[in-house]
C-alpha cells in the first residue's frame, strides 16, 4: 500500500511542523493540512513566509520549499478527507473544564468531531492516524464512531504519537529519536497499514528507530514519556529548594547525579517549574485514568509531580515579595520572558502567568518583555484565569518592545524564560536605570551570579 495523500486534521504546533517535514522528505506525497480556525490557515499560508502562525527555529524555510509543491494549508476539511488515504488527527486534547473528571480528564470532543466527519465524508477506505495524544484506548472508541457510523468503508487505526519539543520541533522531526507506530498487528490489514506509514517515516528515519508497537502500548507510552520528564524536572527543583537552604548548589547536584550513565545529564535543569501545554494535561489524564481503575496509588505517586511544579510557581513568587521588604504593592516588577521556555512563541501554562497572578495578588504593577510573545496573548493568559477583570489586568500589566525599557525604574528584575539574548544584554545599563537596591531573580539559572553581583545586584537564583 503506497500512500499518495495525507490530510492532517489539526493545523496546530503538532500538525503544521510535522506535515511540513513530511512533505519535505516525501515530494512524491501530497499533504494538506485542514483546520476549522480560518485565521490560523490564512496565517500558514501568508506570502510573507516569516508571518506563518508557528514560531520554530528552521521551520519557514521548509514550509517555503514545500508550500504549493506538495504541502497546503485549507479549511476545506470535507475534500481533504475526501481525497486522502492516509488521515492524520492532530486536533487538540485539552484538560477538561467541565462534567465528569473536570480539571483531570482529556477533552475528547474534538477527537470525536474529527471521527464522525470522517465517517460522514469517507467513500473508499482510510487509514486513520492518531497523532494527538490520548488516554489508552482511545482508538476503540474511534473505530466504533468510524465503524458505526461510517458508509460502510474499512477503516485501520493507528497510533503516532508525537515526541517532538517545542523550539527544538524541526530538529526533533528531523532527528527523532525514534518514531512509534501502534496498530492492529493481528491482522494482515493491521500490518500493512503499519507499513504504510513505516514506509512514510523511512524517506528519512532510519527503520532500526521506527518502532512498531500494538495500538494500546504506543498510546500509553506517550503518557509515560511526558509523565517521566516532567518527573526530572519536579525532582531536581524539589532539590533546588534544599539546596537554597543547606548551600548546595542545584547545578552541581545535577553534573554529579547526571554523570551516572544510569541517570543522565539531560532534562535536569532546575526552573521556576515546568510549563507548555502538555506535562500537566497529560499528567493529569493519566492520573485521571489510573483513578479509573482504582489504582489510587499509581494516581498519588504521579500527582505529586504536579503538586511540586505548582509548590516551585509559588515559591519563586513568594520569595520575591519576602525580599523586597515583604511588600511588592505599587512596586515595579519587570518580567523577562513570557514563553514557557526560549524559542517558541507558546505561553501555555508558561510559568510566568502564574508568578504574574501572585504577584498582582500583591498589587505590584508589571512590565513584561519577551522576545516572541505578543502583548495581546500576554492579557489573553491573565483574563483566562479570571483572577481578576480584563481592565485591571491592562492597568496592572504593561507591556514593551525592548529589554531595556522593561527594566527602566523598576524595583526588581524576574528572568522567568531563558531566551539566549538575556545572558547579553548590557546589564550594567539595566543596574543603572533601576531603583536600588536592586534586585534580580533569576528563575532559569541563566546568568552568572558572580558578574552581576559585582555590577551591584542583589542575585537570586533557584537552587543556590
Ligand atoms: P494546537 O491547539 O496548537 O492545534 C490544534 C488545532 O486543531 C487547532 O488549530 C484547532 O483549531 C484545530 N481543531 C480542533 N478541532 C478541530 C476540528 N474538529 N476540525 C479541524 N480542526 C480542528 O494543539 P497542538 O499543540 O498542536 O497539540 C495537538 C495534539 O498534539 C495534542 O493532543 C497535544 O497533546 C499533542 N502534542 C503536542 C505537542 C506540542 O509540543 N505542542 C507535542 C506532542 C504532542
Ligand atoms: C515536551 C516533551 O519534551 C516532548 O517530548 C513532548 O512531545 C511534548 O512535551 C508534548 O507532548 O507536548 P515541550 O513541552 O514542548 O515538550 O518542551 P520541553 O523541552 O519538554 O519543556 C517543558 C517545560 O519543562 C518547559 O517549561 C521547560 O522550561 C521545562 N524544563 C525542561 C525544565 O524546567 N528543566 C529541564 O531540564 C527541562
Amino acid at each position: 500500500m503506497k500512500i499518495k495523500n495525507i490530510c492532517c486534521i489539526g493545523a496546530g504546533y503538532v500538525g503544521g511542523p510535522t506535515m511540513a517535514v513530511i512533505a519535505q522528505k516525501c515530494p512524491e506525497i501530497n499533504v494538506t493540512v485542514v483546520d476549522i480556525n480560518e485565521n490560523r490557515i490564512a496565517a500558514w499560508n501568508d506570502v510573507d513566509v516569516e508571518n506563518i502562525p508557528i514560531y520554530e527555529p528552521g521551520l519557514s524555510k521548509i514550509v517555503e520549499e514545500a508550500r504549493g509543491r506538495n504541502l497546503f494549508f485549507s479549511t476545506d476539511i470535507d475534500s481533504a478527507i475526501d481525497k486522502a488515504d492516509m488521515i492524520f488527527i492532530s486536533v487538540n486534547t485539552p484538560t477538561k473544564t467541565y462534567g465528569i473528571g473536570k480539571g483531570m480528564a482529556a477533552d475528547l470532543k474534538y477527537i470525536e468531531l474529527c471521527a464522525r466527519q470522517i465517517a460522514r465524508v469517507a467513500k473508499d477506505d482510510k487509514i486513520v492516524v492518531e497523532k494527538s495524544t490520548l488516554p489508552v484506548r482511545t482508538a476503540q472508541a474511534l473505530k466504533d464512531i468510524l465503524d458505526n457510523t461510517g458508509n460502510g468503508v474499512n477503516y485501520q487505526i493507528l497510533s503516532n504519537p508525537e515526541f517532538l519539543a517545542e523550539g527544538t520541533a524541526v530538529s526533533d522531526l528531523i532527528n527523532p529519536d525514534r518514531v512509534l507506530i501502534g496498530g492492529d498487528i493481528d491482522t494482515t490489514e493491521g500490518k500493512e497499514a503499519v507499513q504504510a506509514l513505516v514506509d512514510v517515516y523511512a524517506h528519512w528515519v532510519p527503520q532500526k528507530q521506527i518502532l512498531t508497537t500494538n495500538v494500546w502500548s504506543s498510546e500509553l507510552s506517550k503518557l509515560t514519556a511526558n509523565a517521566f520528564l516532567a518527573q526530572r524536572v519536579s525532582s531536581i527543583n524539589a532539590m533546588s529548594e534544599l539546596c537554597e537552604r543547606t548551600g548546595a548548589d542545584v547545578n552541581e547536584v545535577a553534573k554529579a547525579v547526571g554523570m551516572d550513565s544510569r541517570i543522565g545529564p539531560k532534562f535536569l535543569k532546575s526552573s521556576v517549574g515546568f510549563g507548555g501545554s502538555c506535562f500537566q494535561k497529560d499528567i493529569l489524564n493519566l492520573v485521571y485514568i489510573a483513578k479509573s481503575f482504582g489504582l489510587n496509588e499509581v494516581a498519588d505517586y504521579w500527582e505529586q509531580v504536579i503538586i511540586m511544579n505548582d509548590h516551585q510557581k509559588r515559591r519563586f513568587a513568594s520569595n520575591i515579595v519576602k525580599t523586597l521588604y515583604n511588600t511588592v504593592s505599587g512596586k515595579k516588577i519587570t518580567f523577562l520572558g513570557w514563553a514557557f521556555k526560549k524559542d517558541t512563541n507558546d505561553t501555555r501554562e508558561s510559568a510566568a502567568i502564574y508568578v504574574a497572578d501572585y504577584l498582582l495578588n500583591e498589587q505590584a504593577e508589571i512590565v513584561v518583555y519577551d522576545p516572541k510573545v505578543k502583548a495581546e496573548q500576554i492579557y489573553a493568559d491573565l483574563d483566562y484565569l479570571n483572577t481578576r477583570t480584563e481592565e485591571e489586568n491592562r492597568a496592572r500589566v504593561t507591556v514593551v518592545n525592548t529589554p531595556y525599557d522593561a527594566c527602566k525604574e523598576s524595583h526588581a528584575v524576574a528572568l522567568l524564560t531563558e531566551w539566549d539574548e538575556f545572558t547579553e544584554l548590557n546589564w550594567q545599563q539595566i543596574y543603572d536605570n533601576m531603583l536600588k537596591p536592586a534586585f534580580l531573580f533569576d528563575g532559569r539559572r541563566l546568568l552568572e551570579k558572580r558578574t552581576k553581583e559585582e555590577i551591584g545586584f542583589e542575585f537570586y537564583a533557584i537552587g543556590s
